[in-house]
């Protein structure tokens, strides 16, 4: 489902005196339907930035990133719009929102944009808030004055509410209590049974080996070089 075949990435800051910052060479690695894979290795070994490529948020200029048979890296924007819609999930670290919408309309908006009713959008949504913990007063506020553990369980409900075929999560867990990371790492468990592909980063090694199948330390594409 999600296949990378020799996938390298080069910052250049133009900004810094054109410092160039090789991060990333050859990568390759496919992760099947059902199958949850860890991205490993020490910080800064370029775990977030895969993830990041996988979406399209940073360009990658070699290499295949094929999801569903698409090769991202080659698709028109329009294509990736439609892809990250229908196909591809990603629950980043930080919760990103327009601010005074609504946390019901924010975990709804995903299955509004597949054309989902109101109704429907926003019975998913209240499921997953309660099931994620988030008490009822908090639905009709914005997300934006809510705690960091409070923010990124929205973060995941918006993502859980559709069936996506492939989810990328980046420390879907790290700043949750024992009770709501149970809950979390349930959804990610289910989200496999229908046959997600699901490329993740977890610190908690428990966490880690509870839901994932494989790990690939991100360190050994490292190229160790900045010129
Ligand atoms: N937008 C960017 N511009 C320049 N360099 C970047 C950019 N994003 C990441 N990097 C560099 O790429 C390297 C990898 O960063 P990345 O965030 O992918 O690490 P990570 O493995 O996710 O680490 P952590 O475990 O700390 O989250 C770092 O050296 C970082 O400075
Ligand atoms: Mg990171």
């Amino acid at each position: 489902m999600i296949d990378l075949s020799n996938v390298s990435k080069t910052f250049n800051l133009h900004n810094q005196g054109g410092a160039v910052i090789e991060v990333l060479s050859n990568v390759s690695l496919s992760v099947a339907a059902g199958e949850c894979v860890a991205l490993t290795g020490a910080s800064g070994a370029g775990k977030s930035t895969l993830m990041r490529m996988i979406y399209g948020n940073y360009l990658t200029h070699s290499g295949e990133i094929r999801i569903g048979g698409v090769d991202l890296v080659q698709a028109e924007p329009r294509d990736v719009i439609t892809l990250r819609r229908e196909v591809l999930g990603y629950v980043s670290q930080f919760l990103r929102v327009v601010p005074r919408v609504p946390t019901l309309e924010v975990v709804a908006e995903p299955l509004r944009a597949l054309g989902a009713s109101v109704e429907t959008a926003e019975a998913r949504a209240r499921a997953l808030l309660s099931q994620l913990n988030i008490s009822e007063p908090l639905w009709h506020l914005s997300p934006t004055t809510f705690s960091g553990g409070e923010q990124q369980r929205v973060n995941i409900a918006r993502r859980f509410a559709h069936a996506y075929p492939a989810m990328l999560l980046d420390e879907p867990t790290a700043s949750l209590d024992a009770a709501n990371r149970d809950v979390v790492l349930t959804l990610i468990e289910e989200a496999k049974a229908r046959g997600a592909a699901i490329i993740g980063i977890f610190h908690d090694e428990a966490a880690r080996r509870r839901v994932c199948d494989r790990e690939i330390d991100v360190s050994r594409f490292a190229t160790g070089m900045a010129a």
